[in-house]
């Protein structure tokens, strides 16, 4: 979830989670980029997947609540077919230039999980997808699923209590909404799409060895939203204490490489 702090920064994203861009295939192949398609992302982050269908396509509004990302996609992606604007999606439907039936195709990759975590503004949030989508434009997106990274949920939440943190608070601190397919695809059709296609792959992901990254990196930068609820003199120690526990459930034998339980929920959907 977004907050007036900025917990992104192109640097990290790259050292802790270069992955997320790049294992991006099975999406990429739903949107089936056109030469004349107007393509709205949500949550597009460095830009660094935007990238990938940027050649292909007529022109891109890529929009995340990160100034740092945003800088980011504007200095390595800065194209005539590309603008990049920094909108807090939650309240995307109060973007009257962007909800106004002109595009062709929305995309969403590993942003929804953040986007939709707040419940107030989760159904206003999907709604102003499918009004900035002509009839019959597609909305294709992953996110995380049901049962994503359960591990590090459960790790955190329970070095936040071993911190003293109340566990009610440690729960809410959750920045993440890990949807089931079913849930997905009641929502999507309850405002007008049609489910083409909604699928839960559970996907296993390496996380880098980059010195800066790995699993530490990985904490600090996703699970920040948790650690912000202790004091920063404490932090350092709540994610050491957080890769002890961690350790010997993520890292495999043979290799001493260590993945975490991604689970991708995936889907394809028409505007009526
Ligand atoms: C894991 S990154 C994914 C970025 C990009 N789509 C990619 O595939 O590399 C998640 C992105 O969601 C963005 N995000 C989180 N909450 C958001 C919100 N309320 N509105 C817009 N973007 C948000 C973050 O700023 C971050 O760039």
């Amino acid at each position: 979830m977004s907050s007036t702090k900025d917990q992104w920064s192109a640097e990290a994203y790259s050292a802790s989670a270069s992955f997320v861009p790049k294992l991006t295939q099975k999406l990429l192949s739903y949107l089936v980029p056109q030469p004349t398609d107007k393509i709205l992302d949500v949550g597009c982050g460095d830009g660094k997947f935007t990238a990938n269908f940027l050649p292909a396509v007529g022109s891109v509004l890529g929009i995340d609540s990160s100034p740092a990302m945003i800088e980011s996609a504007k200095k390595d992606y800065g194209n005539e077919k590309a603008e990049w604007r920094v909108v807090d999606c939650r309240y995307l439907d109060k973007e009257e230039a962007i909800v106004n039936g002109s595009w062709d195709k929305v995309i969403s990759n590993a942003a929804l999980h953040w986007i939709l975590r707040d419940s107030s503004t989760r159904m206003d949030t999907l709604r102003a997808i499918h009004g900035s989508l002509k009839p019959g434009g597609t909305f294709v997106f992953e996110m995380g699923g049901h049962g994503n990274v359960p591990e590090v949920m459960t790790a955190l939440i329970y070095t936040l209590v071993q911190h003293g943190v109340p566990a009610e608070k440690a729960k809410a601190a959750n920045p993440w909404f890990f949807p089931s397919e079913v849930w997905m695809k009641n929502a999507l059709e309850s405002i007008g799409f049609h489910v083409d296609q909604m699928e839960i792959e559970f996907r296993p992901t390496k996380l880098t060895a980059d010195a800066n990254g790995g699993l530490a990196g990985w904490i600090k930068l996703m699970g920040a939203p948790f650690l912000d609820v202790l004091p920063g003199e404490k932090q350092d120690d709540a994610v050491k204490q957080i890769c002890d526990i961690l350790e010997p459930v993520v890292t495999r034998e043979e290799d001493g490489s260590q993945w975490l339980g991604y689970v991708r929920l995936r889907g394809i959907s028409k505007k009526i």
